[in-house]
């Protein structure tokens, strides 16, 4: 860490003396605003993650390619899609920037919409500057008490001979997350059906490995992933689908088993995405010569799609916009089994080839958001070739 570029207010503190005695009192001074939030003057003093990078560059590494770091619409041209398109209905999207671009909603009077820290989205500086959470509904940085002045938070006592640093019990809590994550991730967790934390599946740890180039080998480190539904590896390993099929009276019956290995309904999280699956009979050439949908699987064969399904010119509205009740939910349960089965009246068939596909959006969304086909392609989750017994 350069001297000239100190990565925090504290730090500085300890560099020259008189310099903490102007931040101590500019912290009091804010502290007496609002004792949940204590930050510095301007955003430019806070540290990018580039800073942080320097010294804990495999987890830089590993944040940067996240859609935490692509949550602004400066990154991501599908959250960019949908500000543009509620600006043009005048819609307030600071709303949206308390999670999206916390730290522009932590300095709405700053002029310059393109700083650094408002790019990056969800950064280090934002999870780690979290000292506790606040009660009542608050969502994105309102959840959360923030002290840019005290030592940076973490899961574990470290070596301070970097930066001072603090165990921080929050960090084997869902509340990290929840704050932001308010979609339903957590309710398994608040309900006690299960044990296990965000991070266990979204950071999941690796033994044997520095934290910081200038740090001790630790006996456990958590990768920074975040993956989700645009990550094809983790999509790969969220649900696992199983058949048989066979011959009878001139007819061919599939049966198949979908198993869902989350521990959340899938799909989770924004409330427009879908999950579906495609079913293509082919015959001893493998020609395809039946198939459970054509053009859409959820008005040819809505049992094989699930998802929330809302009045198609309401949904684009349904994220923190408008409080618009699904009519129908159909996604998959936490850890539950799901069986589906097909009669196909043909006895050519020589085998089923079956699909499991994830769409971040539906095309109707996409059509009124002005948005490129290309930006929420279906995703494949996992296949298999079906043998007829
Ligand atoms: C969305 C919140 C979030 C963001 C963003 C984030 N972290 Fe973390 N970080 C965590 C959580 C939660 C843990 C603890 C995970 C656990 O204990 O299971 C953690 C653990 C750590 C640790 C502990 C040791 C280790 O190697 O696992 C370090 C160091 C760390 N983060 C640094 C960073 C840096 C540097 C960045 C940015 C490049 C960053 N974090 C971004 C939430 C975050
Ligand atoms: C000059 C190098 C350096 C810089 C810059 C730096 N760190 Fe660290 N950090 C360290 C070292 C060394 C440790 C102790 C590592 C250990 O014990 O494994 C550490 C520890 C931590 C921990 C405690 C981990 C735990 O398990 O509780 C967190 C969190 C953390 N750093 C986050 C950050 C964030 C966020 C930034 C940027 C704002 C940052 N660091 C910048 C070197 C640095
Ligand atoms: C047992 C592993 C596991 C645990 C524990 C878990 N998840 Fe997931 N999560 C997954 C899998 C697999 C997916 C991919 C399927 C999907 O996107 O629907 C996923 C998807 C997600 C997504 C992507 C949603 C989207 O819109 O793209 C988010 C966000 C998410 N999880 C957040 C959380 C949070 C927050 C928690 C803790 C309250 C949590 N998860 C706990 C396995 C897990
Ligand atoms: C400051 C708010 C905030 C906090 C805190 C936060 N997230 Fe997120 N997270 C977001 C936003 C916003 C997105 C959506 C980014 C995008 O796609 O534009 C996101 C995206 C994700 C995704 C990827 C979803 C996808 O579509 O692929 C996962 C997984 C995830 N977060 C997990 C976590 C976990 C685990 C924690 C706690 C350790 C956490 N988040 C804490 C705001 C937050
Ligand atoms: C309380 C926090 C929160 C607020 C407020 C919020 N979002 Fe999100 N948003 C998230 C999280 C977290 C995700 C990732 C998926 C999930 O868990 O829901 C997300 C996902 C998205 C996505 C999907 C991005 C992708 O890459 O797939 C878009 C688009 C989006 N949000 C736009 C908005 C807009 C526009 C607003 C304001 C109307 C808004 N969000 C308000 C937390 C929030």
């Amino acid at each position: 860490m350069s001297k000239e570029k100190p990565m925090r207010k504290l730090t500085i503190a300890f560099l020259f003396p008189l310099m903490f005695f102007a931040f101590a009192l500019s912290s009091l001074s804010a502290q007496a605003e609002k004792s949940d939030l204590v930050k510095p003057e301007k955003s430019l003093d806070l540290d990018t993650p580039v800073d942080c990078g320097e010294c804990h560059k495999r987890i830089y590494e590993e944040w940067v390619g996240t859609m935490h770091a692509h949550s602004t619409p400066a990154k991501n041209p599908m959250v960019k899609a949908y500000y543009d398109f509620l600006l043009k209905e005048n819609y307030d999207t600071s709303k949206c920037d308390k999670c999206h671009v916390p730290f522009r909603a932590l300095y709405p009077e700053e002029k310059d919409k393109n700083a650094k820290l408002f790019m990056d989205g969800v950064s280090c500086l934002f999870c780690h500057s979290v000292h506790g959470k606040n009660s009542g509904d608050n969502q994105g940085i309102d959840y959360y008490k923030l002290d840019f002045f005290k030592p940076i938070t973490g899961p574990t006592k470290t070596d301070k001979s970097a930066h001072d640093s603090k165990f921080l019990g929050l960090y084997k809590h869902v509340d990290i997350c929840s704050g932001c994550h308010q979609s339903g991730e957590a309710e398994y967790y608040a309900e006690g059906k299960s044990k296990s934390l965000c991070q266990q599946c979204h950071m999941p740890s690796m033994r044997k490995v520095k934290s910081a180039k200038n740090g001790p080998v630790r006996e456990k480190v958590y990768q920074h992933l975040f993956e989700g539904g645009h990550s094809p590896i983790l999509l790969s390993m969220a649900a696992i689908i199983e058949g048989k099929a066979q011959k009878k009276d001139g007819k061919t019956i599939l049966h198949l088993k979908l198993e869902n290995l989350s521990l959340h309904r899938i799909p989770i999280g924004f409330p427009l995405r879908a999950i579906y699956v495609k079913v293509t009979a082919l015959d001893e050439n493998d020609n395809p010569i039946w198939s459970n949908y054509k053009e859409h699987p959820k008005n040819e064969d809505p049992k094989s799609y699930f998802a929330l399904s809302y009045p198609e010119e309401e949904a684009v509205y349904v994220h923190f916009v408008k409080n618009i009740k699904p009519i129908k939910d159909t996604r998959l349960e936490a850890a539950s089994i799901k069986k589906l089965s097909y009669d196909v009246s043909s006895d050519k068939i020589a085998a089923f080839q079956v699909k499991l596909f994830y769409r971040l959006l539906p095309e109707s969304v996409q059509k009124k958001l002005n948005m490129d086909e290309a930006v929420a392609q279906e995703t494949l989750m996992s296949e298999e070739t079906i043998t007829i017994d």
